[in-house]
């Protein structure tokens, strides 16, 4: 199976290096408008294969993308410290008029995996630009791991044996839904008794602030975030690509609330194939509700 990553920064191409690391695809072709930086990238990415899973790893144009099942858009610039993800749809959304038009010609099947931020909002505008071929953003996946990986450390097990849902926004507005939240099948609460865990308000706030904070303090350490979405961005493919129907929550446009948004969603061959709307506490919903609109606000900004 083929797969296209559009946009070789640092996002871009650490999916890249992710899905070779893990055997995800048999050939990857990098895209950049620099397209010295994607010969390099897929270059030194290529050597990692031999070591690995024996990917094809390669650089092209967008007439290269043909023949993707999925194509990751991380094409735009990333937050800068103090920037909100939001200060970067007029930027981003310019180069998506460019970009999303050429790489739906030139790979017209695939299912699109948009990365780059605000996420929802261009998960919306690809949608209108891509019509009638299936698209997906990353959105809060990347936040649902996080927020999987502090609760794991608070109770001491295998962050892949904890599950819980960030919904709405992948943002600043996002929901941590802790009545989805599950350690070895058991709500938290219970997990954390049972095992007789230090566990208190303070530390569900403590997680709560962590999650929503961890890019701002990643970026003003090392100036951007890329290993997580990156990681993010390959389990999302190998959804599509095996047809798994995994339960991520990606963004995708949701009647509903009117906009794209994170919602714990069935991912397969077609990209998005259900969406499963958890029993949120009111005060989840409510704060779901807000996210959605602050998402709809900025929607409109955007004019088609
Ligand atoms: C982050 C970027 C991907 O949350 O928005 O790290």
């Amino acid at each position: 199976m083929k797969v296209g990553v559009v946009g070789a920064g640092l996002v871009g191409a650490t999916a890249a290096y992710a899905l070779t690391l893990r055997g995800s695809c048999s050939d990857l072709v990098l895209v950049d408008k620099d397209g010295g930086r994607a010969q390099a990238e897929a270059q030194d990415i290529a050597h990692a294969a031999p070591v690995s899973h024996g990917t094809r790893v390669s650089s092209g144009d967008y007439a290269s993308l043909a023949g993707c099942r999925v194509l990751v858009v991380a094409a735009g610039a990333n937050q800068k410290p103090g920037e909100s993800r939001l200060d970067l749809l007029d930027k981003n959304a310019a180069i998506f008029r460019e970009v999303i038009p050429s790489v739906a010609e030139h790979a017209p099947e695939a299912v699109l995996v948009i990365a780059t931020n605000p996420v929802d909002i261009l998960t919306d505008l690809a949608t209108r630009l891509a019509p009638g071929q299936p698209v997906l953003g990353s959105g809060t996946v990347l936040d649902s791991a996080r927020f999987r990986h502090l609760i794991a450390e608070r109770a001491g097990v295998d962050a892949t044996h904890v599950h819980g849902y960030v919904l709405g926004e992948h943002g600043d507005s996002e929901v941590l839904a802790w009545s989805t939240a599950t350690v070895a099948g058991l709500p938290v609460d219970d997990f954390m008794k049972a095992r007789g865990r230090e566990w208190s308000a303070a530390m569900r706030d403590e997680i709560d602030h962590g999650t929503r904070a961890a890019a701002a303090a990643i970026i003003q350490g090392k100036r951007a975030t890329y290993y997580g979405i990156g990681a993010a961005l390959a389990r999302i493919t190998e959804a599509i690509l095996g047809d798994r129907r995994s339960v991520l929550t990606v963004s995708a446009p949701t009647d509903e609330y009117g906009v794209s948004l994170s919602l714990p969603r069935v991912v397969g061959a077609g990209g998005v194939e259900d969406t499963l709307m958890p029993p949120l506490t009111g005060e989840e919903r409510a704060a779901l509700e807000a996210s959605a609109g602050v998402l709809r606000g900025t929607d409109r900004r955007l004019g088609e």
